[in-house]
């Protein structure tokens, strides 16, 4: 399995320190347990900006950073080791792991650190962490604060700056490294091999959740923890569902199917859909849709490179959508006005796509100053128009109805434009009829 490098951690946290002003202090929490009744939780999943600068696992862990401090810049309170705990739940690093395996320069015990933390704020002018995001945690820090307060009459200096840790952090996260590319482009390759074994399995007659668990599998026997967002399945009218999730309905003859699902690997996320008809054959209607969304997705590639701005890809997508469905009658009008009056929303109703890294729909502004965000080397993004024509749409004529789909690639801008991938799905018409043939006369 290919992982992010304890290295790249360490490079980060000190890009981070770097960036952060004299006599500061970064600090920020793991994520917490969940809950998911009584006594069982939700799978664990650690928060992207702590996993960012940490690669540490656990909850119930905090991270420290003081740029310049003479006795180690990396503080990590974290769980001790504990024979009881440990036999019923996990391993847990403990504060020697803290150190010897993720890089910290010292650990202490989560359970100390009412009683330390403060004492490392004390005397820096600025605090950096993600308020607003974890109220618990704010007010935590304000307790620390506040203790720093209480004793200012002896002496101690409370910190009067506290700055939102996002801008830099975020805009960090926003340019992958080598590693990164590398790591995205394994979550990519098994989410593609989930994608095709899917479209094999493909019959009238079974369900969407026959097709989730085939994404599964294929997940879990790529050595991935879990999925990166909620699989969508969604045959038939549940395809014009944007965010359908239910997973449960009957795969009929004669209808599309669409999948959107990804999986991620160290948090980072693939994000890939494919549309495909359940009995291997697109019809003619089901064709042209599919059709022009493929040609509007290569329009949008051809939008991604360095110096071209963020909407550029999204622009391209419109104007090809929009002629399109003019072409085939879907939409009447010259096809500037029914840009400028947005009329193809009625059809395509999202974005071309979104920043994606360790939180599917990723970290980073897409205006600086106003403007759309030019493009540069290492963004990485997805590029997934979509056409959906409502079972309810009475403008249109019938045969059009229920007609949903989106084809979404993950890409990363390159010196040259842009590399794709999710490359590894089959996409044309004939690409996906073939493949799903062959499939059908092996099982015979
Ligand atoms: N999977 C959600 C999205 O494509 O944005
Ligand atoms: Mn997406
Ligand atoms: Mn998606």
């Amino acid at each position: 399995m290919i992982h992010i490098p304890k290295t790249e951690y360490s490079r980060r946290r000190k890009a981070l320190m770097a960036q952060m002003e004299p006599n500061s202090i970064a600090i920020l929490p793991a994520a917490a347990v969940a809950i998911r009744n009584r006594d069982v939780e939700h799978v664990y999943r650690q928060d992207s900006d702590f996993q960012y600068l940490s690669g540490f696992p656990e909850p119930q862990a905090v991270i420290v950073l003081m740029p310049g401090r003479e006795h180690g810049e990396y503080v990590l309170f974290c769980r001790e080791r504990n024979a009881e705990r440990e036999l019923w739940d996990s391993l847990r690093a403990g504060q020697e792991g803290a150190i010897r395996d993720y890089g910290a320069d010292d650990a202490f015990p989560i359970t100390d650190i009412d009683d330390i933390l403060p004492g490392l704020i004390e005397g820096r002018d600025r605090v950096y962490s993600a308020m607003g995001s974890n109220p618990e945690f704010d007010r935590h820090l304000m307790e620390w604060i506040n203790v720093i307060r209480s004793k200012a009459h002896l002496g101690a200096q409370p910190p009067n700056e506290f700055v939102a840790l996002d801008h830099l952090l975020h805009d960090m996260r926003l340019y992958k490294s080598a590693a990164e590319v590398k790591v995205m482009r394994e979550a990519a390759r098994i989410s593609a091999q989930a994608h095709i074994r899917a479209m094999q399995a493909s019959r009238p007659g079974l369900h969407e959740f026959s097709l989730e668990a085939e994404l599964d599998y294929e997940f879990r026997k790529g050595g991935v923890k879990m999925p990166a967002y909620g699989s969508i399945v969604a045959a038939g009218r549940n395809s014009c569902i944007l965010h359908y999730q239910q997973n449960d309905a009957l795969l009929k003859d004669g209808d599309l199917v669409l999948i959107d699902a990804g999986c991620e690997i160290d948090c980072y996320a693939s994000d890939i859909t494919r549309t495909w008809p359940v009995n291997g054959k697109f019809s003619p209607e089901q064709k042209a849709i599919y059709e022009l969304v493929l040609a509007a997705q290569e329009a949008a590639f051809a939008e991604i490179a360095p110096n071209k701005h963020w909407n550029q890809a999204h622009e391209a997508t419109v104007r090809v959508i929009t002629a399109g469905l003019v072409k085939l009658g879907l939409l009447e009008g010259a096809v500037d006005e029914l840009i400028a009056s947005e009329a193809y929303k009625a059809f395509y109703m999202h974005r071309a796509g979104h920043w994606l890294g360790m939180d599917v729909h990723d970290v980073g502004e897409y205006k600086v100053g106003g403007e759309w965000r030019v493009l540069e080397v290492g963004m990485a993004l997805t590029v997934e128009p979509g056409i959906y024509i409502s079972p309810d749409n009475q403008q249109v004529a019938k045969k059009w109805r229920g007609i949903g789909v989106r084809i979404e690639d993950d890409v990363v801008v390159t010196k040259q434009g842009c590399e794709i991938l999710t490359g590894g799905v089959p996409k044309s018409v004939a690409e996906i009829e073939a493949l799903m043939a062959a499939a059908r006369v092996q099982a015979l």
